[in-house]
């Protein structure tokens, strides 16, 4: 157990499933199971489990990544507990606070997305970073996480969903879970896998603090037909790991066109980019794409209004929404050269 943990959970007894004894001479007829074994070729998926290189203690797998968000918050956020993070960002995580009745602490990006210093002193019982970031794409650099984890007195979580569309090796805060015991990283298959139905989600950390977790996740948390899909992913990395690189050709172009068409775009490392027109607000373009049949994201709040997320799609795909904006543009300005 960690020295995050609530209280109350600390104290929590939690519920206790069937026995599963590790010796094979006991006849198990305890949790109503099968007696026969799986198919042979489920049993060498998940010997492939181990892709991410770290021992199965320091890994819990949740259905998709915001059921281990869930389990999280209420592993560390109690009534008028701190949850501090920078935003714009993932708008999940101020519902998970909320329900608990946590306390936000949100504090905004610097104009370029990097970390505002405010993040590394605000004495929260669990901090997010969502990197790279939604809905900018922004990525912070590893020694800035790094020193962000020395600094928070709480559990940090690195929610890394887009970490693979990242152009360069090396940026994951993965390996750092071996030299802090309150970091916590979390993946998701529903991005670089393509496999968002299936809801499977990673999360990395210092045995302790996945010890937690356990504790207060369902008990049987995940189905066999989405571990069998996940295990089957892992043995095919090559397979992600081409549909990344053309993701990241197409959000190259994409953003190049974007730029010329005179938006401001972040330099993505996801599969989205952010295009602002300063001051303008967005909520027209966006209602004309979608009556051309482009659907983007309009987040109508302050602060986004001159912003649309605009997800990476095939090379096809992006071509057509570039052609609908320019038409759509001319049709909004007529009078424009
Ligand atoms: C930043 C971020 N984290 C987590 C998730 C949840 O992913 P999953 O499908 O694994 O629950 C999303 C989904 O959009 C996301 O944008």
């Amino acid at each position: 157990m960690s020295p995050y943990l609530r209280k109350n959970i600390t104290a929590l007894k939690g519920y206790a499933p069937g026995e599963q004894p590790q010796n094979d001479d006991i006849i198990k007829l305890n949790t109503n199971e099968n007696p026969y074994p799986p198919s042979p070729r489920v049993l060498k998926a998940l010997r492939k489990a181990t892709a991410y290189g770290v021992r199965p203690d320091n890994v819990l797998a949740g259905n998709g990544s915001d059921e281990l968000l869930s389990i999280l918050v209420r592993c560390f956020v109690g009534r008028g507990d701190r949850a501090a993070y920078p935003v714009p960002t993932y708008t999940l995580y101020d519902t998970l606070i909320d329900i608990q009745e946590g306390e936000r602490a949100v504090i905004s990006y610097l104009p370029d997305f990097s970390l505002p210093e405010a993040l590394f002193s605000q004495q929260a019982a669990l901090t997010f970073v969502c990197n790279p970031n939604s809905p900018s794409g922004t990525l912070v650099p590893l020694p800035e996480i790094e020193r962000l984890a020395r600094s928070v007195t709480g559990v940090l979580v690195v929610d890394e969903a887009y970490i693979d569309f990242a152009e360069e090796d090396g940026v994951s805060a993965l390996p750092l879970i071996r030299d802090f015991s309150n970091l916590v990283v979390l993946r998701s298959f529903s991005k670089s896998f393509s496999l968002a139905g299936l809801r499977i989600g990673l999360a990395f950390a210092a045995e302790g603090i996945i010890t937690d977790m356990i504790k207060v996740k369902d008990s049987y948390n995940l189905n066999r037909l989405s571990l069998a899909a996940a295990c089957a992913a892992l043995q095919d990395m090559q397979w992600m790991l081409r549909n990344v690189r053309r993701i990241q050709k197409s959000r190259q172009r994409l953003t190049l066109q974007l730029r010329k068409m005179g938006f401001h775009v972040y330099p993505s490392q996801a599969n989205f980019v952010m295009a602002r027109r300063e001051g303008q607000n967005l909520g027209g373009l966006y209602e004309a794409l979608k009556r051309r049949g482009i659907l983007v994201r309009y987040f109508d709040v302050p602060g986004l209004q001159d912003s649309l997320r605009i997800s990476v799609g095939t090379p096809r795909e992006v071509r057509a929404l570039l052609r609908a904006i320019e038409t759509t543009e001319t049709d909004l300005s007529p009078g424009l050269p």
